[in-house]
């Protein structure tokens, strides 16, 4: 008897202090299983006699019966304790500042772009992309630029290493194009008057930069040809598109002028200038189709009448969003892309 109240004791003794289930489990095992001292006591009972048998095997089931019980009750005891912790360990501080989420920015250059698209487009002009990669005959040739014409100096040009199959050929040579322009010829080659067509896009120029000048840059080119477009035409759409352009930031006093200048491709040609501070800013070339651009692409000449013009989208950046120097926009530095 004295020896089954201490196994009892001993055994609800561990229980009780089992920490967690790893604990109580190797509890039961021990005061339980079939090595424990409870169970060879219940083996050893038949070697006694009848009547001790049953008081001592009834005594021994009840310790058996208390002991399980008590395995219960710690289990349900230590679950609970288990999940409290995870909850303290889990829960969500909602008085903690948050995370900032970074957003991305448009780059000013795609803002301007996506502008300029959208006032042309209000105007009837259709979108139209061209290849950056571009052949000498349609970046010169078939823009009235001949391989001896002095214009060729104008635009330094980045020449690539000619594949053998067309280093022959004069006119196929490979180039990174210098402007927007080739693509007048060939939207020219596949389309008859009239039509009004933007062409943005990425040029390149092999040239010394500097606040001004980038080796690579953009332009939004702008080709209209009816039989009938004229000189006023073009003033009209570029003045409007000025003052819509630079709405926000007085457009309606924006100071444009039209100088006359010379381009191979058109015929009288001009330059447009915007005042910006006491400074006129070069920010496109402009002026009536020449009648041989039109001979290269097979119109017959003095049917119809067009006219074209390049803008120089870096620096209508510059002077709408006060950037003083081109070369920020390719510099990737994010604190300038963050201020858009
Ligand atoms: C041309 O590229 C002509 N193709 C424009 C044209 C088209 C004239 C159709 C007539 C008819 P120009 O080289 O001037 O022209 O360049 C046009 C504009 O691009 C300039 O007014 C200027 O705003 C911009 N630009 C020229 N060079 C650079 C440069 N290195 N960096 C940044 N912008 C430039």
């Amino acid at each position: 008897m004295k020896n089954l109240e201490n196994i009892e004791s001993e055994a609800t003794k561990d229980i009780s202090a089992a920490q967690n289930m790893a604990d109580l489990e190797s509890s039961r095992v021990k005061h339980l299983g079939r090595k424990s001292k409870l169970s060879l006591f219940l083996r050893g009972l038949k070697k006694l006699a009848k009547d001790e048998k049953k008081t001592m095997g009834q005594l021994a089931n009840d310790i058996r019966n208390r002991l399980e019980l008590e395995i219960k009750k710690r289990e349900i005891e230590l679950k609970e304790k288990e999940i409290s912790e995870k909850i303290d360990k889990e829960r969500i501080d909602i008085t903690r500042p948050g995370e900032k989420v970074e957003i991305g920015h448009l780059h000013p250059l795609t803002r301007v772009f996506r502008e300029t698209k959208e006032i042309f487009g209000s105007l009837g002009f259709y979108i139209v992309d061209g290849p950056e990669l571009e052949t000498e005959y349609y970046n010169f040739d078939a823009l009235n630029i001949p391989a001896s014409h002095p214009s060729r100096e104008l635009m330094d040009t980045f020449w690539l290493r000619q594949p053998s199959a067309i280093s022959h050929q004069p006119s196929a040579k490979l180039l990174l194009r210098t402007h927007t322009s080739p693509m007048q010829i060939r939207f020219m080659e596949k389309h008859t008057p009239p039509f009004r067509i933007i062409v943005p896009g990425r040029v390149f120029r092999h040239e010394a930069t500097d606040a001004g000048h980038e080796i690579q840059f953009h332009q939004l080119e702008g080709l209209m040809v009816s039989t009938d477009t004229s000189f006023t035409n073009l003033k009209g759409i570029l003045e409007y598109f000025f003052k819509k352009f630079f709405s926000a930031t007085g457009g309606k006093d924006i100071d444009v002028r039209f100088v006359p200048s010379y381009f191979p491709f058109t015929e009288p040609s001009v330059e447009v200038l915007i005042k910006w501070g006491d400074k006129r800013f070069e920010v496109a070339g402009a002026g009536m189709v020449h009648q041989n651009v039109f001979r290269a692409v097979g119109y017959t000449p003095w049917q119809w009448q067009g006219f074209a013009f390049g803008m120089g989208i870096d620096r209508l950046a510059m002077i709408k969003y006060r950037i003083n120097d081109i070369r920020l926009f390719y510099g990737g530095d994010l604190r300038f892309l963050k201020q858009f």
